[in-house]
């Protein structure tokens, strides 16, 4: 076993957790109060965040789209360098927590800052952030990658970097209460899938890793089966918590990761504007089929330890295809708008990205690509 881990993000979780940001946040600092169209004003974040800061001096930036893009973020860019900004509070999901990373770390940074995404530099430093969770799903309030989209250019990248992480994240659940039936899913699945992408791959002897996954992985079943319940404060912080487990890195520390299904997803986003929970939910199940040979002892292992199915992995593939239908997310690309150029367009971003042989042993390629939407679009 070798791994570094380094979480430095402190977690604040609980219903009223957001007056600790009055003492987070240092008096003398200057905020940037950063959120997308509006929700937050629904769901009391907005007042509470405006209370938590009345003795500091914060300015604030609305507009940040889901998928956020460098166009949106560049203009919040000028307001940290017009106003003098050197913290940034970013109020939202991941959408407005990843866009807030690109700021903090561009309001650095002399160049273009797409160059973190598209990968020609690395992030040497950022501002301070903080960030209030609205929308359980992506783990990025405690965690450095970063996910941000190029309008433009039709292109959704990501980076990592140390100097991502968030200095704290407020988990209230009690923000949760406005979320739709469809954001809630999204939520559910893009966990099962982070969870996936991290212990989905081949055998290993790190039991630590393995049994906390399948911990999350029976948590995010549990919540499914108990869909009816969705409503419930006790469901939706459940939800909250698993979520930000499921990718803080930390059952990947050590391990082989995949990471595949992410890279077609956001590609199938890029494109097709899918939700992000749902461009990956109609890729998982194929690429299983499609890698099972690699796969398939980790698949079998996760299947009796989660499902209680031995010995039959297309049974088991069929369980994780239900789960996701049991919350209204579909599993078949055909279910959405696409064209026949979706192969064809991921492949030639792949091309361009240098995708060329992703997963676990690097034997996703190109063809493999296909092949897996091949089957999600006939399926
Ligand atoms: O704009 P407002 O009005 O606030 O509405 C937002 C927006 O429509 C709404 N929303 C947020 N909290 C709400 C709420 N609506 C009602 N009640 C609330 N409490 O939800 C929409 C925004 O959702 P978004 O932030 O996009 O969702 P999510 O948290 O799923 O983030 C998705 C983004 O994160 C990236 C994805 O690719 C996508 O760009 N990812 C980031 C990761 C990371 N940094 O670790 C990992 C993930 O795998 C993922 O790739
Ligand atoms: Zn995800």
């Amino acid at each position: 076993m070798e791994f570094s881990y380094h979480n430095p993000t402190a977690i604040e979780f609980g219903e009223g957790k957001i007056s600790a940001i009055s003492n987070l946040i240092k008096k003398d600092q200057k905020v940037l109060f950063v959120y997308g169209f509006g929700s937050i004003k629904k769901n009391g974040a907005y007042d509470q965040v405006v209370k938590a800061l009345e003795n500091h001096t914060f300015f604030e930036f609305s507009g940040v789209e889901a998928n956020p893009t460098v166009e949106t973020m560049n203009k919040a860019l000028e307001i940290v360098k017009k106003e003098n900004i050197n913290f940034i509070l970013a109020v939202g999901g991941g959408s407005v927590i990843d866009g807030c990373k690109y700021l903090a770390a561009a309001a650095k940074y002399d160049g273009d800052a797409w160059d973190f995404l598209d990968g020609t530099a690395e992030v040497q430093d950022a501002l301070p952030l903080g960030a209030v969770l609205t929308l359980a799903a992506t783990g990025s309030e405690s965690n450095n990658l970063t996910v941000v989209s190029r309008k433009s250019t039709n292109e959704k990248r990501l980076y990592f970097s140390n100097h991502s992480y968030p200095q704290f994240a407020i988990l209230d659940a009690s923000f949760m209460s406005t979320l739709s039936d469809q954001q809630l899913s999204n939520g559910l699945v893009d966990a099962f899938v982070h969870v996936s992408e991290q212990y989905l791959t081949k055998p290993n002897t790190t039991l630590v890793n393995d049994g906390y996954a399948e911990t999350l992985y029976r948590g995010l079943v549990k919540l499914a089966k108990r869909w009816e319940d969705r409503r419930t404060y006790l469901w939706q912080e459940n939800l909250m918590h698993i979520c930000n487990q499921a990718l803080n890195f930390q059952i990947g520390a050590g391990v082989v990761q995949d990471w595949s299904t992410h890279l077609i997803g956001h590609e199938l986003t890029a494109f097709y504007g899918l939700d992000h929970g749902r461009s990956l939910t109609v890729v998982l199940p194929h690429l299983l089929r499609e890698m099972i040979d690699e796969k398939g002892e980790k698949i079998a292992q996760m299947g009796e330890n989660v499902f209680g199915i031995k010995d039959d992995n297309e049974a088991i593939i069929q369980k994780i295809e239900e789960t996701f239908h049991s919350v209204g997310v579909a599993t078949k690309l055909s279910d959405y708008e696409i064209d026949d150029k979706v192969i064809e367009n991921v492949q030639n971003a792949f091309r361009s990205h240098g995708y060329l042989e992703i997963g676990e042993n690097g034997t996703v390629t190109l063809e493999k690509v296909a092949n897996i939407l091949t089957r999600s679009i006939s399926s």
